[in-house]
């Protein structure tokens, strides 16, 4: 049998540079920051990086507006800064992944720019352009980001499609000639010795916007084969290139096509069904539905089960969705207790574990008081549209403090001193104001810490086979309070028991336990027959 992957092996730690360090002090984390925390990551003990674009941007979506896909923005330093970080990271046995964005470019494009110039440029055909109908939009498609999905242009009186920002135009996928400036992209990127790319929005790629079609088109799997071939296997070494696509729609059977390794496109899927459950359901994620924790065990014991074209790719947090612990857990007198016992449930499945920065040290929602704190053009542009319906301002900030991505990016926490060491600088948005409580340095002193907590976590899953590879099965699946379930291979079992809510439980498991791996109360030997759960307790046993 070939050799397993290294990525079935590896937690992968996701960093948002904008928000991780500043090494100059304009406010703005940067390239050499990542470089001065890679001895922290590698005492974590993570195996490989995803960084957020660091590609030249005029930064109207932070990044994922690229004007320049082979050179790095200037606020995040240069291409000699990019070399050393991934020779660096290598050193220390950790493989960076890039963030590609192909659905999209930034308006200042090369490309675009010369699109919309005239009808008869030869890349007008790299973007989606269409003849006003009736002196309008082209059809009701939106945008992500609010408005219609259409903008015109009066360069040339047609109307571009832009899934995202007016600043983001769609690139056409059915022109060759973009799916082999792309394939170069990778190319690109491989031969600088990254190990793997985080596809943004991948499933759109196949787009059929007179027929309405936004994600899953018919070619998009056509598309994703041929960047493999061209791109990610370009090599020969497709195997070792780990591919992770960002697909807000998939379900099993939608994942395993991009996944199933016979067809050779991803390695894994970013799906979101868990991530989902707090929202009412068909009305997006601004409307907000309590979480039922039956659901949130079926998404996942459905996955885990279900699921065997593919290989999960596990995660709570990004830089598009809240903090798990304000989120799942509860940020106040549990912070500590709540945040161990969501890394512990997740760090207990079979698939490969991602953290995103902050959250190994129990990082928080943040609430700003004015709109104009917040610097996202999601919630900018959300913000505006609803005031303009009618809906009051006090309304529009309780979604956005539960769900508003700048929840993920204020910046990274680091210690107590001014702007929790992220910067010397005034920050490009505002520090949480609870760093003095919520930081690396102090997680660092304190062994009792989260950020301990995931250290060890790492650990035990990188020693034993039975978390890598073993079978899941779920346990107790009425609780309403209490998510359990095993993993076994060959002779070897492990249980996980999580209480997920803040109350006390007696449960009685039939089971005798060999050695408690790890928990996040102090719980040496413990009594599976009599067994009192205190809040958000969460253990890990072998039995
Ligand atoms: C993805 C990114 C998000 C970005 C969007 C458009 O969802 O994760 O941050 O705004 O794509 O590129
Ligand atoms: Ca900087």
């Amino acid at each position: 049998m070939a050799q397993e992957p290294w990525w079935k092996k590896a937690v992968i730690y996701q960093i948002y540079p904008r928000s991780f360090m500043d090494s100059n002090g304009d406010g703005i984390g940067d390239l050499r920051g990542v470089i001065e925390k890679l001895d922290y990551l590698s005492w974590l003990g993570v195996d490989a990086i995803w960084l957020s674009p660091v590609y030249k941007s005029p930064n109207d979506d932070n990044g994922y507006d690229i004007s320049d896909y082979t050179n790095i923005m200037d606020e995040f330093g240069t291409m000699e800064d990019m070399d050393e970080l991934i020779v660096k990271a290598e050193e220390k046995g950790i493989h960076i992944i890039m963030d590609m964005v192909f659905n999209h470019t930034s308006d200042e494009h090369q490309w675009f720019v010369e699109s919309r110039k005239s009808k008869d440029n030869p890349y007008r055909d790299y973007y989606i352009w269409r003849d006003p109908v009736d002196g309008h939009e082209p059809n009701e498609l939106g945008s992500v980001f609010s408005g219609s999905a259409w903008e015109f242009d009066e360069e040339t009186g047609q109307y571009f499609l832009h899934f995202y920002s007016k600043r983001q135009p769609d690139l056409n996928w059915e022109n060759e000639n973009v799916r082999k400036g792309m394939a170069d992209v990778v190319k690109f990127w491989l031969d600088r010795g990254v190990y793997g790319f985080r596809l943004d929005v991948i499933e759109m790629l196949g787009k059929v916007p007179d027929e309405m079609i936004g994600a899953n088109g018919p070619k998009l799997h056509d598309y994703i084969k041929e960047l493999y071939e061209d791109g990610f296997n370009s090599t020969g070494k497709g195997e070792e290139i780990v591919t992770i696509g960002e697909c807000w729609s998939a379900d099993i059977d939608i994942a395993s096509k991009y996944t199933n390794p016979e067809n050779k496109e991803l390695s894994m899927v970013f799906q979101f069904e868990h991530s989902s459950l707090d929202e009412v359901p068909g009305k997006g994620k601004w409307e907000l539905a309590p979480l039922k924790l039956q659901a949130l065990k079926d998404v996942f014991e459905k996955w885990q089960i279900r699921y065997d074209k593919g290989w999960n790719a596990l995660f709570w947090d990004n830089h598009d969705l809240p903090r798990i612990v304000s989120r799942f857990g509860n940020d106040k007198e549990y912070r500590v207790e709540s945040a161990k016992m969501l890394a512990l449930l997740l760090h207990g499945m079979k698939g490969t574990p991602f953290i995103f920065q902050g959250e190994e040290i129990g990082m928080t929602n943040v609430a700003f008081d004015t709109i104009d704190k917040y610097k996202d053009i999601e919630i900018i542009n959300m913000y505006n549209e609803k005031i303009n319906q009618g809906i009051s301002h006090e309304k529009i900030m309780e979604s956005i403090y539960a769900k508003g991505r700048d929840n993920a990016r204020t910046p990274m926490q680091w210690d107590n001193s001014n702007n929790a060491g992220f910067t010397t600088g005034t920050p490009w948005i505002d520090v949480n104001t609870n760093f003095s409580s919520i930081n690396v340095k102090k997680d660092i002193e304190e062994t009792n810490s989260v950020l301990h907590f995931y250290r060890n976590l790492i650990r035990i899953r990188k020693n034993d086979v039975c978390i890598q590879k073993g079978n899941y099965q779920s346990m107790m699946k009425d609780d309403e309070d209490v998510f359990a379930y095993t993993r076994t291979f060959e002779d070897m079992k492990i249980l996980v028991v999580c209480n997920f809510h803040n109350c006390t439980k007696d449960i009685n498991i039939n089971m005798d336990t060999k050695e408690v791996l790890i928990s996040n109360y102090d719980n040496e030997k413990i009594d599976l027959r009599n067994l009192k759960l205190r809040p958000y307790e969460a253990i890990m046993c072998r039995i």
